[in-house]
């Protein structure tokens, strides 16, 4: 049955080097959730914790209302119910496509795990694959192996640590919907990591900006976009000014507020006024969007102001 995560004020380090500073991130079952952030952020360190690879230092990760790492509770990884893909997939060379996906069905007769396995295989879109070799297939179909092994004993949770990063940038969009679209009709909820803001928009439900070991702002990809909280947020979804302030108070809407506000409930202008962080300025311009038209990419010098 698909898990819900909760994850309170977790803290890990390594020696005296504080890698996941009082993280907080909550996720419904059948949720896909992605923790996005820049390499050494402490991504696959939060990842290794869910999974009962690390030992963590404060706080507490609970699946399903179950309390499964504290200061002096480590449940081990296999009592989890959690499913894992590596970066680097991790196939068995020497077993077929077929052999691979049941590796982890040991406890279940032989004609039911490899039926299962095929079924698995099906819902990838690789069942002619099954009795060819690692080797015999592309980097993308070696990924939806990987895939299909991890769902085989229908884990709880899913976790996926930069599952795509060894695939060019076309293969790694198609993939990330196909991951998706897989994922949804199998129930799942999944946690993905990426330093990939395409590749997380594309495929998660909620997203967690991490900046040293803190999530930022743990949010849809259209707040994160259209609202960021910070300005390393606005920075790394790549949208650099949203409003300004002039020097007598008046506040300027972008056109990215502006058009947004269609979309959802915003803060009145006071309420911004009251809790941003700028200087006041004179103008206002909606500037560059990483992912955007090229054109549409230039960065502003103008002063803009955020929520914290
Ligand atoms: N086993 C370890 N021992 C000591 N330090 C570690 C260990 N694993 C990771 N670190 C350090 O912890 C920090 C966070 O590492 P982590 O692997 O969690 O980052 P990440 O966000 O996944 O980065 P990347 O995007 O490059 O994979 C880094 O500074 C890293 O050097
Ligand atoms: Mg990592």
């Amino acid at each position: 049955m698909a898990a819900s995560v909760d994850v309170r004020n977790l803290e890990h380090a390594y020696g005296a080097h504080r890698v996941v500073r009082g993280m907080s991130f909550a996720l419904a079952p059948g949720r896909i959730g992605c923790l996005l952030g820049p390499s050494g952020c402490g991504k696959t360190t939060v990842l290794r914790c869910l999974a009962g690879f690390e030992p963590v230092l404060g706080g507490e990760i609970a699946l399903s209302g179950r309390v499964v790492s504290k200061l002096d509770l480590q449940v081990p990884p296999e009592k989890r119910g959690i499913g894992m893909v590596f970066q680097d997939y991790a196939l068995f060379p020497h077993l077929s496509v077929a052999k691979n996906v049941a590796f982890g069905l040991s406890r279940m007769a032989i004609d039911k795990a490899d039926a299962r396995a095929a079924a698995m295989l099906e819902l990838v879109g690789l069942a002619a694959a099954h009795d060819t070799y690692p080797h015999e297939l592309s980097g993308g179909q070696q990924q939806r192996v990987a895939l299909a092994r991890a769902l085989a004993p229908a884990p709880d949770l899913l976790l996926l640590d930069e599952p795509f990063s060894n695939l060019d940038i076309d293969l790694r969009e198609r993939l990330s919907l196909e991951v998706r679209a897989i994922l949804k009709k199998a129930g799942t909820t999944a946690i993905l990591v990426t330093h990939d803001q395409h590749e997380a928009f594309s495929l998660a439900d909620e997203i967690g900006i991490i900046k040293d070991g803190t999530i930022e702002q743990w949010d849809s990809a259209y707040n994160l976009y259209h609202r960021p909280r910070t300005r390393f947020v606005a920075d790394f979804v790549g949208q650099a000014c949203s409003c300004g302030a002039s020097p007598n108070g008046a506040v300027a809407w972008s056109p990215n507020w502006a058009n947004s506000q269609a979309n959802g409930p915003f803060p009145s202008p006071r309420a911004v006024r009251s809790t941003c962080c700028c200087v006041p300025t004179i103008s206002c311009t909606t500037t560059r969007a990483r992912g955007r038209p090229k054109s549409l990419q230039k960065r502003s010098a103008a002063p803009s102001f955020y929520t914290r």
